[in-house]
């Protein structure tokens, strides 16, 4: 099977986005309307999907889902997107982790309310019954960094066997300022680091940012840094800082899942033979476009 042909598995959350659109975000203690509301499924990795479809990858999800009406709003919903559904693992008697939102018109802001109460994530036991000969790329989101590091591992191994040109592309997402997800540094080809983390961290742009943490990458990986409205900046081994200038749209409406739709547009231009500047360039473009329009339909 041609390289290309192969999917990009992401794995991590798949949640409920119950997404209150009002033209200005609302006072506490005060009783207002919505412009609208509506059901999204959400998640960082499963709205990754969502993108990687609409642009025309063959992309498989893995992350877990409860039973009931929830999770079969959710299981639909990826079957609209063709998205390869069959290594969810599924737990009947959790919750399915759902967040509200506030979706400010004004600002564009999204203010994210969200609870998990007991879905368990994807163990490493779970991922070792894959046939890895099927995917080209796998993209974890952080989150229960030390069985994802097991699951790595295991990918490594495998891309041992093979040879180059069938080897698998690793890539991590460290997004939540959480400790754990830090242990995730050193083991992408393709580090995405928060400008949140960055910021918890000290620094105070994307360029600095990817200067001090390079160290914890592994060798030759590629480290990359969004940075809202200034855009961009990603460095390699060579320590060559590429930068892409933000694409906002005309209004910035809906933010919610940019960063999630900058990591899909980045592995995908990645995952086609694109250079790191083309691949920047390409995620600011549609994570701008994204803002512009509520939820997903119509990224292209
Ligand atoms: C957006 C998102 C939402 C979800 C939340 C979880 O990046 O994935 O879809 O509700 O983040 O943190």
């Amino acid at each position: 099977m041609e390289q290309t042909d192969k999917k990009i598995l992401c794995i991590g959350l798949v949640c409920l986005d119950i997404i209150n659109v009002v033209d200005k975000y609302p006072e506490e203690d005060t009783d207002k309307r919505c412009l609208s509301q509506r059901w999204q499924r959400g998640g960082n990795a499963s709205n990754s999907c969502t993108i990687l479809a609409q642009l025309g990858a063959p992309c498989a999800f893995m992350g877990s889902v409860a039973h009931g009406p929830v999770a079969d709003f959710i299981m639909n919903d990826f079957k609209m997107y063709e998205t390869d559904i069959s290594l969810i693992v599924e737990h009947a008697k959790c919750s399915v982790p759902t967040s509200v939102v506030i979706s400010s018109e004004t600002t564009g802001s999204r203010t994210i309310l969200h609870t998990n109460s007991n879905l368990p994530d994807v163990t490493a036991e779970d991922f070792s019954k894959l046939d890895l000969s099927q995917y080209q790329w796998i993209h974890w989101e952080g989150r229960n960094a030390a069985e994802q590091v097991k699951m790595i591992e295991k990918v490594r191994e495998y891309n041992r066997k093979q040879e180059k040109s069938n080897q698998i592309t690793i890539s991590v997402e460290i997004e939540k300022t959480r400790e754990p997800l830090y242990q995730l540094f050193p083991h992408g080809d393709l580090v995405f680091v928060s400008k949140d983390v960055a910021i918890h961290f000290g620094f105070q742009s994307a360029a600095s940012a990817l200067k001090g943490f390079y160290s914890r990458v592994r060798k030759g990986a590629v480290l990359i840094c969004a940075w809202a409205e200034k855009g961009a900046d990603a460095m390699g081994p060579d320590g060559v800082v590429v930068h892409s200038d933000a694409f906002p749209p005309e209004k910035v409406v809906d933010t919610l899942g940019a960063g999630d739709t900058f990591n899909a547009s980045v592995i995908y231009s990645l995952s086609r033979g694109g250079t790191l500047q083309e691949a920047l360039t390409f995620g600011c473009q549609i994570a701008g476009k994204k803002c512009g329009i509520h939820g997903y339909d119509g990224i292209l």
